[in-house]
This record gives C-alpha cells, sequence and structure tokens, in this order.
C-alpha cells in the first residue's frame, strides 16, 4: 500500500494506537480524519490539523452521522482503520462481570461490524480501498483474565476472513493488524514487556508499505502468540499467561 496518498479514516484515533498510525499517515503525506468519543482529545487533534468527527461505535446512528459527515468532507475516503476498542479484566468466578463482556463484544466486535457496514457501500462504489481491522496477539492465544476480550478479538479475526473472502473482486481489500502488548492503555504501568508505541507504529507502517500489502499485519513482537498453536507452545504459554489471573481483585489477598 502506498501511504503517501491515501484517504484515511481512524476510527479510535483519539489516543494510542489509533492517533499514533493517524499520525504516522499524516507524516507519510496521507489525507487523515479521525473519529472518538472524547471531544477533548478531538479537539487537541483538530489543533493538530486533522479532520475529526465524533463518533461512538457501540451507537449505529452515530455511526451512521459519522459517515455522512466525513464523505461529504473527504469523498475520495479509500481506507477505514478501525482501532476503537477496550480492554476489560473479567473475573468469570462473579457472574457481575457479564456487563464488561457486554461492553466488550459491543465495542469491539459489533462496533467493528458496524463501522465496516457504514462505510462498505462507499469503497465498493469507488472500487478500490482498505479496511484495517485490529485483532491482538490475544486473538490466537488467550489472556485468560480478559475472556471477553479474547472472545472479541478471535471473533473480528474470524469476520476480517469471511470479509476479505465476501470483498473478493470489488477491489476492496481488508488487512488485519495484530498487535501484541503496547504502551499504550495503561499497558505501560502493568506489563514490563509491552511494545514501545514508537517501535510498533514503525514496524507497523513498513508492513502496510509492503505491496501487496499482507493480510495480517504481524510485528515480531507477535509471532510467538500468533503461531504458538502451529509450534505446538499453546499450553504452555496459556499456562504462564494464567498466572496473571491473580491480578483480578477477586483474587488477591
Ligand atoms: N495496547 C495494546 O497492548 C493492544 C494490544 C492488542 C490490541 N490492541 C487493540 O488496539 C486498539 C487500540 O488500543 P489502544 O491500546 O490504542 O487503546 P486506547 O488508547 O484505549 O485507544 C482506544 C481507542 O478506542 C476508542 N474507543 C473506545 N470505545 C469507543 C467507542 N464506543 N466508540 C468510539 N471509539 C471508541 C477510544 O476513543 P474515545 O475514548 O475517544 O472514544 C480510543 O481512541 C484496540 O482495539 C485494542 O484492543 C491493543
Amino acid at each position: 500500500m502506498d501511504l503517501s496518498d491515501r484517504t484515511v479514516l481512524v476510527a479510535g484515533g483519539t489516543s494510542g494506537i489509533g492517533r499514533e498510525l493517524a499520525r504516522r499517515f499524516a507524516a507519510a503525506g496521507s489525507t487523515v480524519a479521525v473519529g472518538g468519543r472524547s471531544p477533548q482529545a478531538l479537539a487537541e487533534l483538530a489543533a493538530e490539523g486533522f479532520g475529526t468527527v465524533s463518533v461512538d461505535v457501540t451507537d449505529s446512528a452515530s455511526v451512521a452521522a459519522a459517515r455522512d459527515t466525513v464523505l461529504a468532507r473527504y469523498p475520495e475516503l479509500d481506507t477505514v482503520v478501525i482501532t476503537s476498542g477496550v480492554m476489560l479484566l473479567e473475573d468469570l468466578r462473579d457472574p457481575a462481570h457479564f456487563e464488561a463482556a457486554a461492553t466488550t463484544i459491543d465495542t469491539n466486535l459489533l462496533g467493528t461490524i458496524r463501522v465496516v457496514d457504514a462505510f462498505t457501500p462507499h469503497l465498493i462504489q469507488r472500487g478500490a480501498g482498505t479496511f484495517v481491522t485490529v485483532t491482538s496477539g490475544i486473538a490466537f492465544l488467550p489472556f485468560p483474565p480478559m475472556p471477553g476480550y479474547a472472545a472479541s478479538k478471535a471473533a473480528v479475526h474470524a469476520y476480517s476472513e469471511a470479509l476479505r473472502a465476501q470483498l473478493d473482486g470489488t477491489g476492496v481489500g481488508v488487512v488485519e493488524l495484530v498487535p501484541p502488548a503496547v504502551a499504550t492503555a495503561g499497558q505501560e504501568k502493568v506489563n514490563p514487556h509491552a511494545l514501545p508505541l514508537d517501535d510498533f507504529a514503525t514496524e507497523v507502517m513498513h508492513l502496510l508499505a509492503q505491496d501487496p500489502t499482507p493480510h495480517e499485519i504481524l510485528v515480531q513482537g507477535v509471532l510467538a502468540h500468533r503461531w504458538a498453536e502451529r509450534d505446538g507452545t499453546y499450553d504452555d504459554l496459556v499456562a504462564q499467561r494464567s498466572q496473571a489471573l491473580a491480578m483480578l481483585p477477586g483474587r488477591q489477598g
């Protein structure tokens, strides 16, 4: 993908990975609009020169309104990056976890589907474009403290594969970004192994720039997770990662 001449919407670009990718696309020469809920973050990004749009991906009407706003201003939009997501801990021994599970599925899975649905007619009508969905190494190797999150990301992986097959022949491609732990969203405080955001984004942009663009964007740091099942390391790694269950509030003391 030529990163210098795209017209990009980053849905969920008000912080973390999305905001950094928005800045990288802009630095490469592309035109970039950013969506999210935080008015303050949107105002700061507008001051940086980004187009901004308020969007809540859990609300179909909000997504449709954002789509209309974006396409009115950027009729040449060709790339939709969906980084919106939440990462929540859940203790499955306490049924009160359900609310977190529902929020996670609504945001990460249904939110992705809402955004894809909103822009699919436009991209098909253009005859060229790219969806970038965002999963996680956790889609391929569960992290037991975040079960709903793992399920949501495994689902977005499966959905992305089917979407790619269904859009085959339309000119619209689907790229799945599979981050490992990256030092954003509080990860930097709890996970010493989280990749610095800057290093992660540099590797991602290098991979995205390949022609043809790979179906999955896999930085070096995620390969052990992505291929654990194939490599026979899955059971050991899940057992190792299960030690993190001690971080759940109900399991302490
Ligand atoms: N950091 C990691 O270690 C890691 C690893 C693997 C995958 N990922 C995935 O990468 C993506 C970005 O994560 P991040 O680490 O950059 O986290 P982050 O800094 O918390 O960013 C999450 C983004 O999602 C947006 N968002 C959340 N709920 C939304 C909603 N209902 N509607 C619209 N936007 C919403 C937030 O914007 P507003 O609050 O302004 O709405 C924010 O821009 C997520 O999908 C995450 O699951 C992250």
